[in-house]
């Protein structure tokens, strides 16, 4: 299989943890350039830049600070990439933000931070990365992390994160529509549960609980979401676009 992702470039938001890292690694195996992008999380971005930066990999990897719902942060992610390997050809939306409550308990400051965060900063990551490529005549890959929780809502709480991921699909289909004259697609992945730090207090508390819910009988490691996104990333997905794959060892069959 022809994957064509040597040399090409990557923008990963939120690239120093969880699923993010796996991204990074995976990416970078397929000789990809990657901006490991972090807003706090500093030297777990520094660490795995220098792994990928070892002769283990055929990629390489700078880490780039940046908040990605913060307006001001987004163009200068772009910038610092594209200053260091040239025309960014990637973008994997994976940054977000995941608060718990009962619908009762949120303010409207943490409804619109949520989607400040999983919504509209991938919004403006889109739309920079859209008009350069447009600009550019240039042909590339938007990948957005979203989540089961926008089909089936969550058993603990978390109304403002499963409607933003709710958006996000959307988002990536009428992105997808827009974009597919201009040979730029835009794909989706739907995780169920991933064993990261997002989920870990909740596996924890209820563990047999989401195995009962699971026919596959387990949760999944971050490694299996991140060969998803190589493959939308690359030319093995060529006659895709705006469609959102499920991973979730078959808790959502559709
Ligand atoms: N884990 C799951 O079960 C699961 C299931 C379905 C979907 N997903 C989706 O998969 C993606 C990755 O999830 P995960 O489990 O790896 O999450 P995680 O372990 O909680 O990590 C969240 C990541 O997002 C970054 N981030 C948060 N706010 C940010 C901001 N404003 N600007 C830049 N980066 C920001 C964090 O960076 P810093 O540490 O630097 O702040 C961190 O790298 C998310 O989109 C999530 O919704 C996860």
């Amino acid at each position: 299989m022809k994957l064509n992702l040597n040399g090409k470039v990557a923008l990963v938001t939120g690239g120093a943890r969880g699923i993010g890292v796996a991204i990074c690694k995976a990416l970078a195996e397929e000789g990809v350039k990657v901006g490991v992008n972090y807003r706090k999380s500093k030297d777990a971005a520094e660490a795995l830049v220098a792994e990928i930066n070892s002769d283990q990999y055929p990629g390489a990897a700078i880490s780039i600070q940046g908040n990605i719902g913060a307006q001001d942060d987004v163009i200068p992610m772009f910038d610092a990439l594209e200053k260091e390997y040239g025309q960014v050809d990637i973008l994997v939306n994976n940054a977000a933000y995941c608060p718990k409550g009962p619908i009762g308990a949120y303010t409207k400051e943490e409804w619109e931070f949520t989607f400040a965060v999983n919504v509209t900063g991938v919004f403006l990551a889109t739309q920079h990365f859209v008009k350069q490529l447009r600009d550019k005549g240039i042909k590339g890959n938007v990948v957005n992390l979203a989540s089961q929780a926008a089909f089936l809502g969550s058993t603990s709480g978390h109304l403002p994160y499963d409607s933003s991921k709710g958006a996000l699909i959307s988002m990536t289909r009428a992105v997808a529509r827009e974009t597919a004259p201009d040979g730029i697609r835009v794909n989706a992945i739907a995780p169920g549960m991933v064993m990261t730090e997002m989920v870990a207090e909740l596996w924890e508390q209820k563990k047999d609980f989401y195995l009962s819910r699971i026919p596959m009988g387990r949760i999944a490691e971050p490694e299996e979401i991140a060969n998803m996104v190589v493959f939308l990333a690359s030319d093995a997905s060529s006659f895709m676009t705006g469609t959102t794959l499920d991973a979730t060892g078959g808790l959502m069959m559709r």
